[in-house]
């Protein structure tokens, strides 16, 4: 009797958190180019890339309002290699990097309430979970070991919910 009122429990707790913890969890946002917004665009000539950085709406409205980042919150990297001449990445009038069509990393980051109790709180970043994906919306890695790094690295924002690049667009809006 003990052990069914566990099994049960056991999988109430599945059920209610959905997918276990790691990058399965975090679905790729199909559509996010035409949906969502994009809120920066960055050369990094160490790579030859340029990067697109994007928000579903909903996070972005709050975060201009003040609120904290909802649950549902998506945040996307995504890379192209930079257009080259030869070896040399060609630029615009602006002098940035001309993005080659070609998507290299979907890089995402979601939160969802709950999700962080499943790690411990030395690694825990919030509610966020992490998960790379290529183009067409295939894990690049499911092996929860490759995603240590995106914990790491981010954890040293916590003050700005794990995240690098958003907060400071939206501040900049309110200049
Ligand atoms: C060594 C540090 C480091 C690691 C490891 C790292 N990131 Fe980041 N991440 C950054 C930095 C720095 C930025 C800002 C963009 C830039 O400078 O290229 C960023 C930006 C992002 C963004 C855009 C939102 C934001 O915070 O600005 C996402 C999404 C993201 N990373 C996901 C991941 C995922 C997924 C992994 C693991 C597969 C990962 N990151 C690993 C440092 C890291």
């Amino acid at each position: 009797m003990k052990r069914t009122m566990a099994l049960v429990l056991a999988g109430l707790l599945l059920s209610a958190s959905g997918a276990a913890a790691g990058p399965e969890r975090v679905a790729f946002p199909a559509g996010y180019q035409d949906t969502f917004v994009r809120y920066l665009d960055i050369d990094r000539p160490d790579r030859k890339t340029k990067r697109f950085f994007y928000v579903n709406p909903a996070a972005l409205e709050a975060a201009q309002a003040g609120a904290p980042l909802p649950d549902g919150t998506v945040l996307v990297m995504e890379d192209h290699p930079a257009e080259l001449d030869g070896e040399t990445p060609r630029r615009d009038a602006e002098g940035r990097f001309i993005a080659a069509p070609e998507v290299r990393n979907v890089f995402v980051m979601e939160k969802r309430t709950g999700w962080g109790a499943a790690f411990p709180a030395g690694k825990r970043n919030g509610d966020w979970d992490y998960a790379w994906y290529d183009a067409t919306g295939k894990l690049k890695h499911s092996d929860p070991a490759r995603y240590e790094g995106c914990f790491n690295c981010h954890q040293s924002r916590a003050e700005r919910d794990y995240t690098f690049t958003f907060f400071k667009y939206v501040d900049d809006l309110k200049r």
